[in-house]
C-alpha cells in the first residue's frame, strides 16, 4: 500500500547505482521541451511507463507478470467491445447517479458500493501499465498534468478537485476547476453530453444541477466518474479554448501516479478529433523503449515521404478503434508455414497500450516454431505467464532472427531483437507475442522505436523505422 516510501527508497538506490548526471541531463532536456504548437501541429514528449525520465514512472521493480496481467485485462476488454457492441448501444441511460450532486461529499464506502452495484459500467481497457505518458496543459492560467496516452479510448479525463468521492495519489497537484478562469461545466442537453455513450460505451447521467456526468471504465475495476467539462487546453504557449474532457470526482485503479488519460480514438470527443479541425486529421507517435530516451506524439501534419502505408480498415464492430490487415510474416526471410488467409482470419487493431501482440492461434504457433528453430542454439526457459516461447538470456545478448510483419499494401515492420523478445526478468527473455481467438492486436513492444502515423484524412496507417530510441 505504501507506494511513496517504496518509490523514495528505490529512487535513492537508483541515485547511488547509476550515472545520475547523465540521466538527469537527458531528463531535463525532455521536460523543458515537453510541449509546443507550431505550424505543423502539436508536439508532445512521450515517456515509456517505466522510463526513469517519466514524470510518473511505475515502480522500476514492478514484476513483468503484473504488466502481463494488466495486458490480459486490456485485451479481454477490447475483444469484448468488438463482440458486444450491439448490446452496448441498446443499453438504456440511467436517469441519475447516486453520487454526484452539488459537490456534496458523501460517505465514501456507501458511494463506492452503490456505484459498484447499481451503475452498469462497461469495463474498459485496463489503463496505466502499458500506456505511455505525457503532460497536458489545462486551465487558465495553464498547469500541466501527467497523463497516459491511449489510442484505444476516446474521452480525455483527469482527477479533479474536490475529488468528491475519491482520487488516487498522483504526481503534482490535482486540477482545481475553481482556480481556472476558463473552466465551465457542460449541461446535460449538449451534443457533447449526447456523444458520451459512443465515446465511453457507458450511458451519461445528469446531476441535480443539470451537469452532464460521464462514466469511463477500464476493466480491472478501474474507472473515472465525474462532470463533463470544458476548458482551455494548452501546448507550451499555444492553446485551444473549449476543449471537452472529464473532471473526475471518483477515480479508481489508474495504475501509476498519472492525473488522468488522453483519448486518441476515432470519436468526436477524443483529443485528436477535437484538435483535428484546426490541425488536420492525422497524428503520429514514436514509442520509445524503457530507457531514458523520449519519444513523441504529434497531432497535425507529418512528413508523408518517410512512411510506408497500409489502408486503415473499417469495421462495423467498433468505429472508434484503428483496424489494419496483417497480410504476412516471415522469420529470417522465410514466410511462416501458414496459409496466407490465416493472417486476416480475425479483426486486427493497432493499439498503443497493449504490450504483447496477439495473433490468430495458427499464425502464432507457426511464428513460435520458426523463432525457436532459428534460435536452436539458445537454451530454453520455462513458460512465463501467457508467454510460452522463452529463452535463458536477454534480447540484447542472444542472436535473434529478423521478424517481418507485413500489412495489406506492403507496409512492413522489420522487427529488431527488442521488438521480437521481451526480457521478463534479468535472465529470461520471451517471444513478445501470444495467441488469441478473439481480436488480433498489434501491440506496443512491436511498435517501439518506429514512427507510426494514423492518417484518418487519407484512411491509412504508416510505419517508418528509426523514429526514436
Ligand atoms: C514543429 O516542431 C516539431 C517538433 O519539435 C519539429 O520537428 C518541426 O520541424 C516543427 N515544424 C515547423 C514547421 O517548424
Amino acid at each position: 500500500m505504501e507506494v511513496l516510501p517504496l518509490l523514495l527508497a528505490c529512487s535513492l538506490l537508483f541515485t547511488i547505482a547509476t550515472p545520475i548526471r547523465d540521466i538527469a541531463d537527458a531528463c531535463t532536456s525532455q521536460i523543458n521541451g515537453f510541449a509546443h504548437l507550431n505550424s505543423s501541429g502539436v508536439h508532445l514528449t512521450l515517456h515509456h511507463p517505466q522510463s526513469p525520465c517519466s514524470p510518473a514512472p511505475l515502480p522500476f521493480n514492478l514484476p513483468f507478470s503484473a504488466v502481463v496481467t494488466h495486458d490480459e485485462a486490456r485485451v479481454a476488454h477490447l475483444a469484448s467491445r468488438l463482440a458486444s457492441n450491439d448490446d452496448a448501444s441498446s443499453r438504456r441511460p440511467t436517469s441519475s447517479l447516486p453520487l454526484l450532486h452539488g459537490g456534496h461529499r458523501k460517505n465514501k464506502a456507501s458511494v463506492a458500493a452503490s456505484l459498484a452495484s447499481s451503475v452498469p459500467l462497461t469495463p474498459g481497457a485496463s489503463v496505466g501499465v502499458g500506456n505511455y505518458v505525457t503532460r497536458l496543459g489545462l486551465g487558465t492560467p495553464a498547469t500541466s498534468y501527467v497523463m497516459v496516452v491511449d489510442t484505444g479510448s476516446s474521452l480525455t479525463w483527469l482527477q479533479c478537485s474536490p475529488c468528491s468521492v475519491s482520487c488516487h495519489r498522483q504526481a503534482g497537484p490535482v486540477f482545481d476547476p475553481r482556480a481556472s478562469g476558463t473552466y465551465a461545466a457542460v449541461q446535460c442537453g449538449s451534443s457533447e453530453c449526447g456523444e458520451l455513450q459512443t465515446a465511453t460505451l457507458n450511458p451519461s447521467a445528469c446531476s441535480r444541477s443539470n451537469v452532464c456526468i460521464y462514466q469511463a471504465s477500464y476493466g480491472d475495476s478501474s474507472y473515472s466518474v465525474g462532470y463533463l467539462s470544458k476548458d482551455t487546453v494548452s501546448f507550451g504557449s499555444g492553446y485551444f479554448p473549449d476543449f471537452y474532457y472529464g473532471c473526475g470526482q471518483d477515480n479508481e485503479g489508474l495504475f501509476g501516479r498519472s492525473a488522468g488519460l488522453i483519448g486518441l480514438a476515432k470519436n468526436k470527443l477524443s483529443l485528436f478529433y477535437q484538435l483535428a479541425p484546426s490541425l488536420g486529421y492525422a497524428f503520429s507517435y514514436c514509442l520509445p523503449t524503457s530507457s531514458a530516451a523520449a519519444g513523441y506524439l504529434s497531432i497535425g501534419s507529418y512528413n508523408p515521404g518517410q512512411y510506408s502505408y497500409t489502408p486503415m480498415a473499417s469495421s462495423d464492430l467498433d468505429a472508434s478503434l484503428y483496424f489494419i490487415s496483417l497480410s504476412g510474416m516471415s522469420v529470417a526471410g522465410s514466410p511462416l508455414a501458414v496459409s496466407p488467409s490465416e493472417y486476416g482470419s480475425l479483426p486486427t487493431i493497432i493499439d498503443s497500450g497493449t504490450v504483447i501482440t496477439r495473433l490468430p492461434a495458427n499464425v502464432y504457433t507457426a511464428l513460435s516454431r520458426a523463432v525457436a528453430a532459428a534460435m536452436a542454439g539458445a537454451p530454453r526457459a520455462p513458460t512465463y505467464s501467457i508467454l510460452d516461447t522463452c529463452f535463458q538470456g536477454t534480447a540484447a545478448g542472444l542472436r535473434v532472427p529478423a521478424v517481418d510483419m507485413t500489412f495489406a499494401g506492403g507496409a512492413t515492420l522489420r522487427l529488431a531483437p527488442r521488438n521480437v523478445l521481451v526480457d521478463v526478468d534479468d535472465s529470461t527473455t520471451c517471444l513478445a507475442f501470444a495467441p488469441t481467438g478473439g481480436t488480433a492486436i498489434i501491440g506496443n513492444t512491436q511498435q517501439q522505436t518506429f514512427s507510426v502515423v494514423y492518417d484518418v484524412a487519407q484512411s491509412r496507417i504508416g510505419f517508418a523505422a528509426g523514429g526514436c530510441s
